[in-house]
């Protein structure tokens, strides 16, 4: 054992970081036990005080739009959100209730009247200070047979919803940005790496990231900053489209934190991005996976 090892491994050491961790909500006192620790606003509450967010993506609870617009809320912020039609307009305007929601409003990305009619709202709300595109779609079809035999449609439709809406909905509401502010979207590793029935989705993540990182050149004279968050694989209505995606949670026992993405972590995140504490941050992409990105070839059996 290395001396280093030997000083590090000493009972009373172990005992003083883990009170340490403890009190910085790293570790549960009482079990002892390590996990996802929420970041509970105790040292730097309020951070998006007197902010107006929009936030399009909330489908259901599970929703990863709605742990950012939950986490949102907490820090202050004055939220709008948006859902995708008359068969989710009531549970969204539920969870936009529970939140306080200042405006819950139908938005399909895909229709230009829609687009017209949610800048229409939000001109009485502004300046808008931050938006959250949180949305994503493909046939399950393309999601489930290999990448070869995606057809023309399904490929553009994909194209279209997660990739061309994030450039439409930053058209649409930059205007109104007046005093900056930041626009975050929601991507997957499968942007650059091969996971397995990922597939067509994966392309339009790769075209996704490329449209944050022209967005953040074409808007960073307006102080608007566009960033794109890479969030591990989280159980949610989109997610379960993919086929066998319960093996992309197995990403769990090799990830160096060795666990999966907490929704509420990726909203910690945004929160951040959102935030003044932001403010130098444009065309990145920050992953909040647990780290799995960085790993070629696992040591851990
Ligand atoms: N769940 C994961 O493992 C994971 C990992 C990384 C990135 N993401 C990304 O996070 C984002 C949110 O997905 P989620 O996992 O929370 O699933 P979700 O199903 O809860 O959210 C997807 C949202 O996209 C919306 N949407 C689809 N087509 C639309 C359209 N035409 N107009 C308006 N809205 C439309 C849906 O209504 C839904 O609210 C997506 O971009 C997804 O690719 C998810």
């Amino acid at each position: 054992m290395a001396a280093w090892q030997r000083w590090s491994a000493t009972p009373h050491r172990k005992v003083r970081a883990r009170r340490k961790r403890a009190a910085v909500g790293l570790e549960d006192r009482s079990t002892g036990l390590r996990g996802p620790a929420r970041y509970n606003g105790q040292f730097m509450p309020e951070l998006l005080a007197g902010k107006t967010a929009l936030v399009l993506g909330v489908a259901n609870k599970w929703s990863i739009a709605y742990a950012i617009a939950s986490a949102f809320v907490r820090e202050g912020a004055s939220l709008v959100l948006t859902y995708q039609g008359e068969r989710q307009q009531q549970t969204v305007e539920e969870l936009g209730a529970e939140l306080k929601a200042v405006r819950v409003l139908n938005c399909d990305v895909t229709r230009q009247e829609d687009l017209d009619h949610l800048v229409a709202e939000l001109k009485q709300l502004a300046p808008i200070h931050t938006v959250v595109h949180s949305i994503a779609f493909a046939n399950r079809e393309d999601l489930t047979r290999p990448f070869v035999e995606t057809g023309r449609e399904g490929y553009l439709l994909a194209q279209e919803v997660s990739a061309y809406s994030l450039i439409a909905v930053s058209r649409a509401v930059a205007p109104l940005m007046s005093a900056g502010g930041s626009i975050a979207t929601l991507t997957y590793l499968g942007s650059t790496r091969v996971v397995q029935n990922y597939n067509v989705m994966g392309v339009a993540k790769a075209a996704l990231e490329a449209c944050m990182r022209y967005l953040a050149n074409d808007l960073g004279p307006a102080n608007i900053r566009v960033n794109a968050i890479s969030a591990g694989p989280i159980k949610t209505a989109s997610a379960r489209a993919v086929k066998d995606f319960s093996k992309m949670l197995g990403a769990a026992n090799i990830a160096p934190l060795r666990r999966n993405t907490d929704p509420a972590e990726v909203a910690d995140a945004a929160v951040f991005l959102a935030s003044d504490l932001g403010r130098g941050v444009t065309g990145n992409i920050l992953f909040v996976d647990a780290g799995f990105h960085i790993i070629g070839l696992s040591s851990v059996d």
